[in-house]
């Protein structure tokens, strides 16, 4: 079973402990890193930051209702998951446990990998996937793997968004899998692919195959 960062356990200790690290201890050390130790600078002024910012997510913030899930939660992703409309249910997931506190309300800690396990299948509008292929989900196997798994837990027709660096991975487009189970797409007047001159980024639109 997937661990969230809100309990869902019976035991009322454990419920009012969870509650408060929640509430108040989060929140708290999330402030003080913010703002006296971590500074996300350096990443606001990249190309591929500043490409979500000023394309994706205005989009991403139109949408009212659905199901979206934001792979990969850091300090300088944390803004970023402000853009979503209340009334999106946004679910956060990443590997390592210390992210939990930049995840969202709904978070899973899990790997991507077998994420069909801990989610309604075709339950998903939108997967946002950006610097996980080559952060740890590197070899084929596992980006093999993931294409699977995101496919199962997408509607037909879902959105798969995903950001890599030419330098740290292969076109994971050229998968046999990725065109047996998706198909490329633009997205909101955005293209297919979009990369950088200046940059190793590059973001591409997929979606799911019925
Ligand atoms: C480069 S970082 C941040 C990615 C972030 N989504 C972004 O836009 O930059 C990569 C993140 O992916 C997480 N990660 C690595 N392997 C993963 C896996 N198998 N499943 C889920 N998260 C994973 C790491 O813990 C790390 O927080």
């Amino acid at each position: 079973m997937a661990e969230t960062a809100t309990i869902t356990g019976t035991a009322p200790a454990a419920s009012v402990n969870q509650s408060l690290i929640n509430q108040l201890y989060l929140p708290v050390k999330r402030w003080f890193l913010l703002n006296f130790k971590l500074d996300s600078t350096y990443f606001k002024k990249q190309p591929d930051r500043i490409w979500l910012d000023q394309n994706l997510y205005p989009r991403l913030a139109k949408i009212k209702q659905g199901r979206i899930l934001f792979v990969g939660c850091a300090y300088y992703t944390w803004e970023s998951l402000k853009h979503f409309n209340k009334g999106v249910d946004l679910v956060t997931v990443d590997i390592d446990e210390c992210n939990i506190i930049w995840g969202g309300k709904n978070h899973l800690v899990a790997s991507i990998l077998e994420i069909d396990r801990y989610v309604e299948a075709s339950s998903f509008d939108i997967v946002l996937l950006n610097g996980i292929f080559g952060h740890g989900v590197d070899s084929p196997m596992m980006q093999i793997q993931t294409f699977k798994s995101l496919h199962r837990i997408l509607k037909p027709g879902g959105l798969l968004q995903i950001g890599w660096n030419h330098d740290l991975t292969p076109d994971p487009l050229n998968f046999d899998i990725s065109k047996e189970l998706y198909y490329k797409t633009d997205y909101e007047g955005l293209p297919e692919r979009t990369t950088f001159p200046d940059s190793t980024h590059v973001f591409d639109f997929l979606r799911a195959k019925k």
